[in-house]
């Protein structure tokens, strides 16, 4: 099976790479536009950049029996309206094209941002509503894939991604500020006042999980990719501050909350552990993600 990975030097991108390698029937083929980072993944790859024109991009990239599509733009500035006029515009004419010249099988990863500012446990089958032009765009690039399922029949895998930690995390986050901040021996770390509730998952797992669902057969449509467990970002700190050893001192308070999250929100991931449970039938127990 060739699984094509655009967004493959992202964050996400080398992760998903390395779970599939893991897989003996996998031929993996990783694409962005970038070639020294596409180089040192030690997989098949091919330099695309999809703000181009789209003619031939099927056969162009390999003509894989599935995509993992991870590539954006411009992470984070979620509020910029780039996130719309053009990714959104560029994505949707590149997954259509792809989709129309014989790719079978689609996997996008969406945002938590969808759901916009609800609180509680979201199921996928909560009404979206985003507050960001990054949540919206993602939200209509999905609408628009399920609207195209009419006129060409493929199978769709939507996940909403909610939060993620571990090695190579940008340095933008929260998570990799703190890494920096303890790597620099830094007596005290700002923080908002960090009881806010998030579910956060380590983005190998994670990463295992997206191929996971790529992969099965059985379940299409919207996944939480989450761990259903809430979390607050004060405890999420001190407990990583305490696993790697450090001891910084938290000055609690100094951020206001960002007004585009709800205070607490956390994800259902019944439907993810369907789709994992029907990938390890599937795959019956040979793969060793
Ligand atoms: N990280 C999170 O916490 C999180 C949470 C929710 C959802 N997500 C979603 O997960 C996906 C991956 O996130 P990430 O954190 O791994 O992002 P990232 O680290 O910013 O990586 C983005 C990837 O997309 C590629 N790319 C960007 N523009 C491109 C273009 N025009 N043509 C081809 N490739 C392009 C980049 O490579 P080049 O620049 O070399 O092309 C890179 O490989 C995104 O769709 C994001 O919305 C992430």
């Amino acid at each position: 099976m060739k699984v094509l990975v655009s967004g493959a030097t992202g964050f996400i991108g080398r992760q998903v790479v390395k779970a599939l390698q893991g897989l003996s029937r996998c031929r993996v083929l990783a694409s962005a536009r970038n070639i020294d980072k596409l180089k040192i993944l030690g997989a098949d790859y091919l330099v695309y950049d999809l703000n181009q024109e789209p003619h031939n991009c099927y056969e162009q990239l390999g003509r894989p029996d599935v995509l993992i599509h991870l590539a954006w733009e411009g992470l984070p500035n979620y509020r910029e309206s780039f996130h719309l006029d053009r990714n959104l515009v560029n994505h949707y004419r590149f997954l259509k094209s792809m989709i129309a010249q014989g790719l079978p099988s689609l996997t996008v990863t969406g945002t938590c941002y969808e759901y916009g500012l609800q609180n509680g446990c979201l199921q996928e089958t909560a009404p979206t509503n985003p507050a960001t032009s990054y949540g919206l765009a993602k939200d209509v690039l999905r609408r628009r894939l399920e609207a195209l399922r009419q006129e060409h029949p493929f199978s769709l895998r939507w996940l909403r991604l909610f939060f993620l930690h571990g090695p190579g995390q940008p340095e933008r986050t929260l998570m990799g500020q703190l890494d920096l901040a303890l790597a620099a021996g830094r007596e005290s770390f700002d923080l908002s006042r960090g009881e806010q509730l998030r579910d956060y998952l380590p983005a190998v797992e994670v990463a295992a999980l997206i191929a996971k669902v790529a992969l099965q057969t059985r379940h299409d449509g919207i996944f939480n990719v989450c761990s259903g467990e809430p979390i607050s970002v004060r405890r999420l700190v001190e407990e990583h501050i305490a696993a790697k050893g450090g001891r910084l001192r938290l000055n609690l308070g100094v951020y206001p909350y960002p007004d585009h999250e709800p205070l607490a929100f956390w994800g259902d991931p019944a439907r993810l552990r369907l789709a994992a449970a029907a990938f390890e039938e599937e795959w019956n127990h040979v793969a060793s993600l």
